[in-house]
């Protein structure tokens, strides 16, 4: 079966945007492919290397794995693990390390937005490096396929050319994954923002209670133009709408919004309202198997646990074939030989 690789950083919940960005996709595939779902912990560090951030890993991963179930995630068919908990993937990004011109790494613009709103001033080594340290995971299982959001489509393109370089230098270890970006690749934030973000305060979690969506909703930017309910107002890549028709099911009812909109025959007010009770008819059914989930103690840590356990063997396995295609085994092996052969033959003298 072929496999899919993605992930995310646990640097707290999920929100909608995750949702229609990658989840919705790990969700439909993780039956046809083998799924490895990690929990970035190292990429974490490339930001925040702090010790404050570190102790939040374990109650984040928590979060972040919770909201997978919630979302329809099953650990036992997918295998979910911890970055950080895998050696083999320290090794893997070093060797790749090798393989990648700092030129090619700098002219990633994501990199130095990562670097910009993490209040860097200088680009930390490690986060040049970030989509680096990216390919050896999604290269570690071997992965064919990779579900992320739009934000992310880069890393994957430098997977591709890590793993043919890799393979044309030494020998076919890996396959060339695939990128697939979701149908909604980057949701706007509710305040119209290009990209829904923690540290924009522009999100809606995948686990908000129903009175937060409401006020969250409430509070969306619309059409910046439009100063009464009277006046014609503008639908497209306006935020309140750009979430009707993604989450809300029934498209007459959208459709009619957006004729009285463009008419101006209809209000914010009736907008935003039809648009709460979508929002929360989408979450309800995943903060009820939200909750259920987090009362049974010990799961969440028990399916990283197994989930860590299967990686590692994944990964011993890709880095012995690794060794071997660079030919770094046979140098081990050479003077593993004739070491034991000297210890022979002084044996033999003595
Ligand atoms: N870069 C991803 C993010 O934006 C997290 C991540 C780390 C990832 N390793 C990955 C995604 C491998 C897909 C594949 O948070």
């Amino acid at each position: 079966m072929k496999r899919i690789l993605t992930g995310d950083r646990p640097t707290g919940k999920l929100h909608i945007g995750h949702y229609v960005g990658s989840l919705t996709n790990r969700v439909r595939l993780q039956r046809e492919y083998e799924c490895y779902f990690i929990i970035a912990d190292l990429h974490m560090l490339t930001t925040r290397p702090d010790k404050a951030s570190i102790e939040e890993i374990g109650r984040n991963s928590r979060d972040i794995v919770l909201d997978y179930l919630a979302v329809g995630i099953d650990p036992a068919v997918s295998t979910i693990y911890l970055q950080s908990a895998v050696p083999e993937v320290y090794e893997l990004n070093l060797i790749f390390e090798m393989l990648v011109t700092v030129p090619r790494l700098q002219r990633l613009p994501g990199l130095k937005d990562m670097a910009r709103s993490a209040q860097l001033n200088e680009m930390p080594f490690g986060l040049l490096g970030y989509p680096i340290l990216q390919s050896a995971d999604i290269l570690l299982p071997r992965a064919h396929l990779v579900p992320v959001g739009k934000d992310n489509e880069a890393h994957v393109e430098m997977t591709r050319e890590i793993a043919r370089r890799f393979n044309g230098q030494y020998d076919e270890v890996f396959p060339i994954p695939d990128v697939l970006v979701g149908d909604v690749p980057t949701l706007v934030g509710t305040d119209g923002g290009a990209k829904m973000s923690k540290s924009l305060d522009n999100t809606i979690f995948l686990s908000d209670p129903a009175d937060v969506v409401e006020r969250k909703v409430r509070g969306m930017y619309t059409d910046p133009n439009r100063v009464r309910a009277d006046v014609p107002g503008t639908v497209e890549g306006n935020p309140v709408f750009v979430y009707h028709d993604v989450f809300n099911d029934n498209t007459v009812e959208v459709e009619d919004l957006k004729e009285r909109y463009r008419a101006g025959r209809v209000g914010d007010v009736e907008v935003k309202e039809k648009l709460t009770r979508a929002m929360n008819a989408f979450l309800d059914p995943i903060r009820e198997r939200r909750a259920a989930f987090a009362e049974e103690k010990g799961l969440v840590e028990s399916i990283i646990f197994a989930g860590t356990q299967r990686m590692k063997e994944e990964a011993r396995a890709t880095l012995s074939e690794v060794r071997k295609a660079m030919g770094l085994a046979g140098v081990w092996n050479g003077i593993r030989r004739k070491a034991e052969k000297a210890a022979k033959i002084s044996a033999k003298e003595h």
